[in-house]
């Protein structure tokens, strides 16, 4: 867990088109299910009443889609954004084979680069993929969260953290350190990529940094913790008088 995790665009792009063949297989069996339940739990933040365009931001292979899909109104648009080529081409397959939604697009883009690409819309979700953002990336997409929802518009963000509770945490990092490495090579991923993951998933701890960074983007924000700190999330909405930073 000593070496510095590699935030740079360029480097976390290549990491998740590598893993992208193993990624859903290996998180579904490391996360003993709670992957599910958070993803849903996110999701069931947020109201969808009234939506017409709704984000799922970092969207990997769209393992959210499921959850988010039945509560979005017959006329809303749900935009899945990826940076990652290798995740994409899985989730288009999804798109066209198990999931056939007229609703569902997909974007490429690095969320982190400044753009008028994307439309600000009513609701943002957006799971696991926090992480892989240093404290100055955190603070530079919450910027960029603030832009994407419209006035009235909320979003729901969740991360796996680190658990206050001792014996949580001893488990907590039999799972970063040696669980999640070995069912990647298990599963015929790459475990050093595993390995980093959780390197990334050490360093960032809990979400109250990000909670703060969109405290001061202008966001009336409110942290939650899921199964005893496991894993924490953001609920957030732009006030309707809100101007932009
Ligand atoms: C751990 S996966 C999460 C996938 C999915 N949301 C889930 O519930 O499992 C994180 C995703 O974030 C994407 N990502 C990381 N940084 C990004 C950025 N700057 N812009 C767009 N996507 C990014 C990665 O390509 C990866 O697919």
């Amino acid at each position: 867990m000593n070496q510095a995790p590699d935030y740079s665009p360029e480097f976390v792009k290549a990491l998740f088109d590598e893993m992208s063949v193993s990624y859903d297989r290996v998180n579904r069996l490391t996360s003993f299910g709670f992957s599910e339940r958070w993803r849903r739990q996110c999701v069931e933040q947020l109201s969808y009443k009234n939506s017409q365009l709704v984000y799922d931001l970092m969207t990997g292979a769209g393992e959210v889609w499921p959850y988010l899909l039945p509560y979005l109104p017959a006329e809303a648009k749900l935009v899945a954004v990826d940076f990652s080529a290798g995740m994409l081409d899985l989730a288009k397959r999804k798109q066209t084979t198990s999931i056939q939604d007229s609703r569902l697009s997909l974007v490429q883009h690095d969320l982190l680069t400044a753009s008028d690409e994307l439309e600000p819309a009513d609701q943002i979700v957006c799971v696991f993929g926090l992480k892989t953002f240093s404290a100055e990336q955190q603070a530079r997409f919450a910027n960029r969260l603030q832009k994407l929802l419209k006035p009235g518009g909320s979003l729901s963000l969740l991360e796996i953290s680190e658990p206050e509770f001792g014996p949580l945490r001893v488990l907590y990092l039999f799972y970063l350190k040696l669980m999640i490495p070995w069912l990647g090579k298990l599963l015929l991923g790459n475990p050093d990529n595993y390995r980093m993951l959780g390197r990334y998933t050490a360093s960032f701890g809990n979400c109250s940094q990000m909670s703060e960074c969109l405290s001061k983007a202008g966001l009336k924000v409110s942290y939650r913790r899921y199964f005893f700190g496991c894993a924490s999330g953001i609920v957030a909405t732009r006030p309707l008088e809100s101007c932009s930073t």
